[in-house]
Formats: structure tokens, C-alpha cells, sequence
């Protein structure tokens, strides 16, 4: 075995430099060292989209994107997803330990007892227009807690922190329940502390005159499992968004706020949206070879399928196929299903897709599963961000106490313009817009 170092050479300069290498990488500050002249800023790395780049050091969670494999804090994804609640599963994600029983019950009573929101969120909820998406709702509403909490910049203090991370977890679901009620126009219903956590956020829903709701415990179960499966996924689009606007120093509602919005897009959260508008548009069995034809022509893309990570069948979207069966015996079957296992089935013998490596991901069958339970399409990202709450907190909490975290800040490559004279308003040109193609 050789030294752990890179040997490099610039052919510039026919200069050599020797870096470490840890843990499978190098760190691109030692590259600024490598200079073409003297004036010469130092090398760097270009990484558009961080295809190739680590931002932090993490225990939180592991993926192998080769062998399919999830594990949150060491604890196969499996494992966790038959043992365990929602709850203790968070407990897990955001202190690196199973709780005891007793730091269970206190969790829990915690988290139960910060489910109520300020009364004044109804009245700004209230302003949304009927259609409003709930993720936007969402967005907005989690945002605005930080004014409720401008104890929250305070993120110093440990104790402060858990507070902030109590109120988080636990309103997440009230505002989201908010938002679907504000949809339908219909009274909030308010926390039923008695219940549980996926328990009283249907409730939270689906409550109508009765003195309590029971709901069906094989949903409930369900339910909580996906919670599970969507906790945490490493360095993804919407904890990047909650690690670098936190990295700020701004408090974790608005850095929250950040991360759902970066859920929202399609090719995030969003995409459990979009695979059901896909499915509905295929319409049925026999018009999935035509579907499939244009998605390998470039000109649509299949929902639900593909990954930045996994180059295999994604874990999650395994655990979620058996919940369907489960929740089927309840619900009845979602005709949309049928429609989703043909497409898996041509996809995974097709040669464009076996190619680039494309399997199904987590989005891929969990709305099938949560139309079939009632929620309306427009639910289903939000679905997504309430369990993600435990993760982004703790990929904030971290990203916080690392001492080789600054403020997130990229570097750029610029091509603009070299220095240029000002140019007076009667020698500009007419084209620009024509150009941006926006005329
Ligand atoms: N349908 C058709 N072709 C695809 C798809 C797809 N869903 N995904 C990737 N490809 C092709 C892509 O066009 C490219 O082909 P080529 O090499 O000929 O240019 C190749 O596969 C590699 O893809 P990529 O775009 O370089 O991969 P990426 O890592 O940048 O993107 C992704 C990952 C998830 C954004 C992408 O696979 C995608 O858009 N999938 C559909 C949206 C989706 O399901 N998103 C949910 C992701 S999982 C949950 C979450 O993160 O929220």
C-alpha cells in the first residue's frame, strides 16, 4: 500500500505538489496553492451542481448508491422501517442514538406538547387564495414562525436548540394540516394530543364533527412507515438548502423555510406529484410502450425514476412497494398501479435505462400509496417535507457545531466581460431581450 497523498503535476509550470488524501478525498484549498505565475489566484475545482464534491463531514446518514443501501446512523433502513415509530426514528437521526423508553416518553411528550400554533397563523393562513398549493402555504407558514421565536437565533445554546427542534417537529404537521383544511375550506382542526404522531396528523385532516377521531390503524401504521423511509437522505437538494442558508447564522425557521421550498421542485419532493399527473396521463396499461418511446426520444421524463445517487433499485421504494399491498387490503387498490408496475417492468428491461443505471426512487410508488389513503395530489410533497423536518434539523444542528463549517460560498468561474468604458443610453442595443428570447 502506497502513501496516502496525490501527486500532482502542472504542466504550466512543470511544477510538483504532494496533498493528503482522507477519507477518498482531497481538500480543493490545497489546490489553491498550485499556481500558474505569481499573481495567479490558485487552482480550483469546478463543480457545477457538486456532482463530484463533498460539502461536509456527516454521520447522520450512509447511502450506497452501488448496492442500494440506506442506513440512518449505522441502522439499516429495513430494520428501522419494522421496528421502530417516526418518533424514535427522529430521536435516532437527530442524537445518534435509539432512545431508552424514558428518553422515548420524553421526546414524545415534548414533541406532543409544541403541536399547537399561535392563533394568529389561521389569520395569515387565511389570506391564501382556495387554490393556494399547501407546499407553498407551507413555505410561507414555516417562515413565518421565526417572527413567533426570535428566541430562535440563539442556536448557541443547546437547550435553545432542542426547544427550536421540538416546535419544528412537532407544528410541521399542524401547518400542513392548516393548509389542506384552508384548501377545502374548512375549520383547522386543532392537535389531538392523545394521539400519535401520523395518528393525530390525520386527525388533524380528516376530523369532521366527531368528539375524536379514530383513525385506521393500518394507515396509521402506513403512514408513519413512510415517514420513516423520507427522514433523512444525506447532502439532497433540500438539506444542502438548510445547511448553506443556515450557515448564515439565520434562525432554523427560515433556514427551514429554505429547505421546503427547495423540496418543492420536481425534481426533488416534488416529484411524488408528478409521477401520479404522469401515471393519470398514461391512462392506462396498454399506452406505456408509448410513453416509454418518448421518454427515450428526450422528449419526456420518467417520473419517479433515477437517482444522483442510487445506481440501483433505491431501498426505500422496495419498503414502500410492500406497504402498498397493506394498504390496499384497506383502501382497495389504486388503478394507477398497474400502470406504475408495467412502466417499472419495460423500464427495467430496457436497454436506455439499464444503460444509465435507472431504477425506481422513493417518489416512484409512494403516491400511488397516498392517493389510494385519500390525500389529494397536491398533499403529497408535503407529505415528504414533514418527515424530512427531523433530517434537515439534524443536518443543520451538525453543520453548525463543525468546526470547519463557514458560511456556505462558493466560488465562481467568470466569463463575463473583461473591464469595459460605460455605455451612454442613445448607444445601447435594441437586441437584448430578442436574444434572451424573451421578445
Ligand atoms: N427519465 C429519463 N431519463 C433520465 C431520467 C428519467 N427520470 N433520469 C435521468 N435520466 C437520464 C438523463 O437524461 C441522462 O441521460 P444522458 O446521459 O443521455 O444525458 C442520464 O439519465 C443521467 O441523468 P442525470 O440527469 O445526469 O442524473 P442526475 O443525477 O443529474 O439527476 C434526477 C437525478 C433525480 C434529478 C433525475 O434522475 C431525474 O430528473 N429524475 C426524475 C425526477 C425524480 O424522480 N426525482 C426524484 C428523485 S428521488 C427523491 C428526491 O430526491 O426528492
Amino acid at each position: 500500500m502506497g502513501k496516502d497523498t496525490l501527486s500532482i503535476t502542472d504542466n504550466r509550470t512543470g511544477k510538483s505538489y504532494e496533498v493528503p488524501i482522507a477519507n477518498g478525498t482531497i481538500k480543493a484549498m490545497d489546490l489553491r496553492q498550485i499556481k500558474a505565475s505569481e499573481d495567479d489566484f490558485g487552482l480550483m475545482t469546478y463543480d457545477p451542481a457538486f456532482t463530484n464534491t463533498a460539502s461536509c463531514q456527516s454521520k447522520i446518514t450512509f447511502i450506497d448508491g452501488d448496492k442500494g443501501i440506506l442506513r440512518y446512523r449505522g441502522y439499516p433502513i429495513e430494520q428501522l422501517a419494522d421496528k421502530c415509530t417516526y418518533l424514535e426514528v427522529a430521536y435516532l437521526i437527530l442524537f445518534g442514538e435509539l432512545p431508552t423508553k424514558s428518553q422515548l416518553d420524553d421526546w414524545v411528550k415534548n414533541i406532543t406538547h409544541h403541536t399547537f400554533v399561535h392563533e394568529n397563523i389561521k389569520k395569515f393562513m387565511d389570506g391564501f387564495h382556495h387554490d393556494a398549493h399547501p407546499m407553498g402555504m407551507l413555505v410561507s407558514t414555516v417562515g413565518a414562525l421565526s417572527t413567533f421565536y426570535p428566541d430562535s437565533r440563539n442556536f448557541r445554546d443547546p437547550v435553545n436548540r432542542l426547544k427550536q427542534t421540538y416546535r419544528l417537529i412537532g407544528k410541521m404537521p399542524t401547518l400542513a394540516a392548516f393548509a389542506y383544511r384552508h384548501s377545502l375550506g374548512m375549520p383547522y382542526v386543532y392537535p389531538d394530543n392523545d394521539l400519535g404522531y401520523a395518528e393525530n396528523f390525520l386527525s388533524m385532516l380528516w376530523r369532521m364533527s366527531e368528539p375524536k377521531y379514530k383513525p385506521n390503524p393500518v394507515l396509521a401504521k402506513a403512514l408513519d412507515v413512510l415517514f420513516i423511509l423520507h427522514a433523512d437522505h444525506e447532502q439532497n437538494c433540500s438539506a444542502n438548502a438548510m445547511r448553506a442558508v443556515g450557515s448564515s447564522h439565520t434562525d432554523p425557521y427560515s433556514a427551514c423555510a429554505a429547505a421546503v421550498a427547495a423540496l418543492y421542485g420536481p425534481l426533488h419532493g416534488g416529484a411524488n406529484q408528478e409521477v401520479l399527473e404522469m401515471l393519470a396521463e398514461i391512462g392506462s396499461k396498454d399506452r406505456v410502450p408509448e410513453f416509454i418511446k418518448k421518454v427515450k426520444a428526450g422528449e419526456r421524463l420518467l417520473m419517479g425514476f433515477g437517482h444522483r445517487v442510487y445506481k440501483n433499485y433505491d431501498p426505500r421504494a422496495r419498503i414502500i412497494k410492500e406497504t402498498a399491498d397493506k394498504v390496499f387490503a384497506v383502501t382497495g387498490k389504486n388503478p394507477l398501479l398497474e400502470i406504475a408496475i408495467e412502466l417499472e417492468r419495460i423500464a427495467l428491461e430496457d436497454d436506455y435505462f439499464v444503460k444509465r443505471r435507472l431504477y425506481p426512487n422513493v417518489d416512484f410508488y409512494s403516491g400511488i400509496i397516498y392517493q389510494a389513503m385519500g390525500f389529494p395530489v397536491d398533499m403529497f410533497t408535503v407529505l415528504f417535507a414533514i418527515p424530512r423536518t427531523s433530517g434537515w434539523i439534524a443536518q443543520w444542528q451538525e453543520m453548525l457545531l463543525d468546526p470547519e463549517q463557514k458560511i456556505a460560498r462558493p466560488r465562481q468561474v467568470y466569463l463575463g466581460y473583461d473591464k469595459r468604458d460605460f455605455v451612454p443610453m442613445e448607444k445601447r442595443s435594441e437586441k437584448i431581450l430578442a436574444e434572451a428570447g424573451v421578445r
